[in-house]
């Protein structure tokens, strides 16, 4: 096998270093915030530090460059890492806000707008994309992930790579990017974040582990292993995780990093009796730097002595750090020249983050309570009294959500501002935070609340969570509107002024209680910094939703986890079998009820389904056919059909295709997406769409766990969400 340049770099630069200064590589440790204490002064002089995380004054960032290349033996650069989630300075929307765009494209550009205002700031490693697959809402982390499907998170999590990797990794601006957290995060039980998760090999491989693996085939620099305990075994001294799947079976060369202190945690987690152990345990599993904790440094010397780990393993770990460095460039220029990338805030990143806000927004609702014609999009000239209510209307802060270190309140758009902004000159608008924050109970402005609602032509809320009940460690067993905003709608249900209810979260909220009591919903998750703007323009039909759910919403808590590509059972839920609680006959006997996969207190059907968006055009789909009905394993098909525009508004509209595989080596799920589209079509046109696919997009993990692809009928159909109705059939043969 040839050997790069890159690795050959690497190995005459390992060949040059001592044991000490193979350790000091594997070793991340935290910043000081804008100085630098003489013990990382005299680490960096000693080799000993290979990466800072959390430093991003840059003037700081250049000086730990300089010490680390020319006041250390070898000058070896230094990674500088910050979590740069969704955004540095301009905010954009959480992920799973942004995932709900279905856009790669808009995903790519937000990521290149962060790298490129994080290398302003020294960084050049990101600690992102999270592209765990997340189906369960009450984990709090929910907000900084893709989704809950494979597919859409696959085709997000590699666009955001190459966003923030660029075309080459050396350029000024690129830096590196980190698929995390490897693997199955989210699955943590009960939604409670750092959990166990236990997770069947054949769920694995077919579910959470396919983005990671689009990422690693992308050229993602790095991995992050999880916290959690995977099958038993944690994954930051997970052998067969880190060693047979991204080692052997992807060939994935690039650098692994833990999650922080998740190699101490070890221990906690009763893997390994003492830190010298899980360092041996996280070494040999093939954990290249250790994020904050010191098992490694403090202990690999030892381990190498009591011959418990060989310095050649430490070579290989050393030499994925090493590479890394070089594919930065960091070696030709590890400081950073302002003078070629672009300020912060500028116009481009405003309006990419404002376009980015704007397609994350899904209606979810749009009628009136009295049967009159839809509420959105309001008119400028008919709505000359408005009553903005909530704490998140005026709040730049909470907008911006989880994960967000750089970004600043001050440079939000706020919802009331972008109302402000775009309405017209002498319109009314009376605002009421009514409470304090999101999880107020205190209901004295209730009166208040319902009086300038009584005076409005509409109301307009603007409720949800704020950006801390959302995110790490931020899960919640109950996943309503928090505080007493279900009873603000309740109490202002009874005025007849038309309400518009904007939602900025970071998960699905249960909020079924209160769909009936309101007129319009606007999901607008944590928009960021131009989303007060965003969310105004579409309000007023200045811009039309486009943005289709990418996770499912449940009507209770209770259904969760549920999501869209389930498992059929033995025995389906259906509409015959489902007999709701209240309906059930007293002293019923025990086989009387459906004997399905049902509750008997919720309906099994979502709030939501995966997908779902209204638009304020009307969109209709004809004529979905399939190249052939009979398709050769091993060749291409394609799917065509056309997509109309019944309104006379042009819009944007995320056509959907998802496939099922009716019979396989294992159960299949009831459906898949394979393919989507996001298609303009002007008022009262029609579009041709056409997806090329190919067998090997139906392979699986059959029952051998092996990546195959069967013969058999396949039902598929093409539509606007999950929900869709499969009627195409076709067959694969041999
Ligand atoms: C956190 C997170 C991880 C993040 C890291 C560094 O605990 O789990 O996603 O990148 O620490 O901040």
């Amino acid at each position: 096998m040839t050997t790069s340049p890159i690795e050959t770099k690497a190995m005459q630069l390992l060949s040059k270093m001592t044991l000490d200064e193979k350790l000091g590589q594997l070793s991340q440790t935290c910043g000081a915030g804008g100085h630098i204490p003489q013990y990382l002064v005299e680490g960096i002089q000693k080799g000993r530090v290979s990466s800072v995380i959390n430093e991003v004054d840059l003037a700081t960032v250049n000086e730990l460059q300089r010490i680390a290349k020319e006041e250390s033996r070898l000058g070896i650069p230094l990674l500088i890492g910050r979590d740069v989630i969704h955004g540095f300075k301009t905010i954009f929307p959480i992920p799973l806000g942004q995932a709900a765009a279905w856009s790669p494209e808009l995903v790519e550009k937000g990521a290149r707008i962060a790298a490129l205002e994080s290398a302003r700031a020294g960084v050049n490693w990101t600690f992102a994309p999270m592209i765990d697959i997340a189906r369960d809402p009450r984990w709090g982390r929910i907000a900084e992930s893709l989704g809950e499907d494979p597919f859409l998170c696959s085709q997000l999590g590699v666009a955001m790579v190459k966003g923030f990797q660029s075309d080459d990794l050396s350029t000024n601006g690129a830096i590196a990017a980190c698929a995390k957290h490897f693997v199955g995060y989210g699955a943590s039980e009960s939604g409670r974040d750092y959990n166990t998760t236990n997770i069947p090999e054949n769920e694995l491989r077919n579910v959470h582990l396919q983005p990671f693996y689009f990422a690693a085939k992308s050229g993602v620099a790095s991995f992050m292993s999880s916290f959690s305990d995977l099958n038993g075994v944690p994954a930051s001294g997970n052998q067969w995780l880190l060693k047979q799947i991204l080692r052997d079976e992807w060939q994935y060369k690039g650098l692994v990093v833990s999650d922080w202190e998740s190699i101490k945690e070890l221990k906690v987690h009763g893997l390994s009796a003492s830190d010298k152990d899980s360092a041996r345990l996280a070494a040999k599993a093939g954990i290249d730097i250790e994020m904050q904790s010191t098992c490694y440094i403090d202990n690999m010397k030892a381990l190498i002595d009591e011959s418990k780990i060989q310095e050649s393993e430490i070579d290989s770990l050393v030499l994925n750090v090493l590479q890394t460095k070089f594919a930065l460039g960091l070696f030709d220029q590890a400081y950073t020249d302002l003078s070629t990338l672009p300020a912060y805030l500028n116009h481009e990143h405003l309006s990419a983050a404002k376009e980015a806000a704007q397609k994350s927004c899904v209606l979810l609702q749009n009628q009136s309570r009295n049967g009159a014609s839809p509420i959105l999009p309001l008119n400028k000239n008919d709505t000359k009294r408005i009553a903005v209510i909530g704490p998140l209307a005026n709040d730049g802060y909470e907008q911006l959500g989880t994960w967000v270190f750089d970004g600043e309140e001050q440079h939000s758009i706020s919802c009331l501002s972008g109302l402000k902004e775009i309405v017209n000159e002498g319109t009314e608008i009376k605002f009421e935070p009514v409470f304090a924050s999101s999880r107020d109970k205190d209901t004295q402005q209730f009166e208040k609340a319902l009086s300038i609602t009584e005076q409005a032509d509409v109301a307009i809320l603007f409720l949800g969570e704020e950006s801390i009940l959302s995110g790490e460690a931020h899960c919640r067993s109950n996943i309503d509107l928090p505080g007493a905003q279900n009873e603000l709608i309740e109490y202002l249900s009874q005025s007849s002024t038309p309400i518009v209810l904007v939602i900025l979260a970071g998960r699905p909220l249960t909020i079924q209680p209160i769909v009936n009591k309101i007129d319009s919903i606007l999901y607008a998750w944590h928009p960021g910094t131009m989303g007060g703007i965003a969310i105004a323009e579409i309000l007023f039909g200045d811009a039309c939703p486009s943005g289709k759910l990418p996770v499912t919403f449940p009507r209770v808590v209770g259904q969760v986890p549920i999501y869209y590509a389930q498992k059929n059972s033995g025995r389906p839920a259906a509409e015959w079998s489902y007999v709701h609680i209240d309906d059930v006959p007293q002293r019923a006997p025990q086989t009387s009820l459906g004997m399905a996969a049902t509750h008997l207190d919720t309906h099994f059907t979502p709030l939501y389904s995966f997908g779902f968006g209204l638009s304020y055009a009307e969109f209709a789909y004809h004529d979905v056919n399939i190249s052939d009905n009979k398709i050769v394993i091993g060749e291409s098909f394609s799917v065509t059909l056309k997509v109309e525009n019944k309104s006379e508004i042009d819009a944007d509209e995320i056509v959907q295709l998802y496939i099922r595989d009716l019979v396989g080596s294992v159960t299949r799920p009831v459906k898949e997406l394979k393919g989507f589209q996001r298609v303009y079509v002007k008022a009262k046109s029609i579009v041709n769409v056409n997806f090329e696919l190919h067998t090997d997009d139906l392979a699986f993990y059959d029952i051998n766990n092996k990546l195959n692809v069967e013969a058999g009928d396949f039902l598929l159909g093409v539509g606007k969400d999950s929900s869709l109705e499969l009627n195409v059939a076709f067959e694969l043969i041999n």
